[in-house]
């Protein structure tokens, strides 16, 4: 017989976008709820939930926060050994640290080691699907895939491609991007919770030539994710200009070749342009926002909440290991920081949906992870609201519920995620 399992405890719940609608009407805790799993999915919640029988299993998290598993836009699993790594801006940062750890993803053990240790590390920190730069090599996206099917996690991945201004053993070239791409894609795409993203790596590193391969095969295969990178330093602006004279901006170098789509997720994206702005929302692309690279690495404060306001979807990820964190936690904190830094205050309840729906949202893949809800998968991280004496002594005083979550989200880190479920197993138990 298999089991049910019935979570109680507070639950978030979403009924709308709460960086475009006010937030108490698009968020909401219900206290003392509760959530029944049932064949990997959220079968009920609230007191439809509460059944009781042989095969259901009560977790009970009392004071306890049950949230969607949180969803990262935008990592890069080959720079995990390498996070947190000392004095570099950008394009230092690339050729010091993160070109020669690529370069080890030449041999498909290393691959496979790293991204198992990766998908482990997110566990760890609440985290139940991510969308993830691999490296040139095929075998690195075979790799990723393979640890995630063996843990069942949602995972959005691709090649990336360069074949300019990237160092030998690091470069592929137009074709082999496009045929490579096209067999990896053919191969994994819809396989289980498998879904490709085409991966220019960004303008810099691919020539014209290699764009317009890859904006093809987009175009015969439109129902696949692109990911790149947009707009993240200026010193990078103004080499796209040097690179790609005839374009308007950093963002026509993609639209130019056919790189600009709904499907499009665009990491960064600090020092857009007005028409960057305009074009991004009307095609309804998304963004990642990337706040603890954003500062790590120097790059800027990105005006998020505007960009939200104005109608832009925008999802909220680690850029891992240009971020300095695998925590969506610490993410949202430094989301917060620099808001504040642009005299704002998000919510608690904005930042929780940027981390989990929100991201959902620009990956397409809202119909099943992001939002707790009967019929999603049940792919859950359930937060210890007093994790350490420093979080505990601080929500004891707390007044309103939100009071309670939002120093675990400030102050959170994986000893705040009490389990995380990933298509109703349990991968993760404090
Ligand atoms: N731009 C191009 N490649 C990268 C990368 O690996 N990390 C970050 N943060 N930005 C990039
Ligand atoms: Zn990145």
């Amino acid at each position: 017989m298999t089991s049910r399992h019935l979570l109680t405890g507070h639950v978030l719940q979403y009924a709308g976008n709460p960086l475009a609608q006010p937030w108490a009407d698009a968020v909401h805790i219900a206290e003392n709820s509760a959530i029944l799993i049932e064949n990997g999915q959220i079968a009920a919640i609230g007191e439809d939930a509460r059944v009781s029988g042989p095969d259901v299993v009560h977790h009970d998290h009392t004071g306890r926060l049950i949230c969607p598993g949180f969803v990262d836009a935008h990592v890069h699993y080959p720079q995990t050994a390498i996070i947190a790594s000392w004095g570099k801006r950008l394009i230092d940062w690339l050729n010091t640290y993160t070109f020669p750890e690529e370069m080890r993803f030449g041999d498909p053990a290393y691959a496979a080691e790293i991204a198992a240790r990766y998908l482990d590390l997110a566990l760890d920190h609440g985290t139940t699907s991510v969308a993830s730069f691999c490296t040139i090599h095929p075998a690195s996206v075979d790799a990723l895939f393979e640890a995630s099917a063996a843990r069942n996690m949602a995972v959005v991945a691709g090649k990336t491609c360069m074949d300019r201004n990237a160092p030998e053993g690091l470069r592929d070239t137009a074709q082999s991007a496009y045929d490579d791409s096209k067999a990896l894609l053919e191969h994994w795409d819809r396989k289980g919770r498998a879904r490709y993203a085409i991966t220019p790596r960004f303008s810099p590193t691919s020539t014209p030539d290699q764009l317009a391969a890859l904006g093809a095969l987009w175009a015969e295969h439109p129902g696949v994710l692109m990911q790149t990178h947009l707009s993240e330093q200026v010193d990078e602006i103004d080499w796209v200009q040097g690179l790609y004279p005839e374009a308007r901006d950093y963002l026509d170098t993609y639209e130019a070749y056919g790189l600009l789509g709904a499907r499009g997720v665009y990491g960064h994206a600090i020092h857009l342009e007005p028409r960057e702005i305009d074009r991004l929302r009307d095609v309804g692309a998304g963004l990642a926002h990337c706040p603890t690279s954003n500062a790590f690495i120097g790059s800027g404060l990105c005006d998020v909440m505007g960009l939200s306001r104005a109608g832009q979807a925008v999802g909220l990820a680690t850029d891992t290991g240009g971020g300095s964190s695998f925590s969506m936690l610490r993410t949202m904190a430094a989301a917060y920081e620099i808001a504040q830094l642009r005299g704002e205050a998000i919510h608690a309840s904005q930042l929780l949906w940027a981390a989990t729906a929100g991201s959902a949202a620009v990956l397409h893949r809202s119909d099943e992870i992001g939002t707790l809800a009967p019929g999603m998968m049940a792919d859950i991280c359930v937060l210890d609201l007093a994790s350490t004496p420093a979080i505990a002594q601080r929500a004891r005083e707390a007044g309103a519920i939100w009071d309670a979550v939002f120093p675990t989200i400030m102050m959170g880190d994986d000893r705040a995620v009490a389990q995380t479920w990933v298509a109703g197993r349990c991968l993760r138990q404090s």
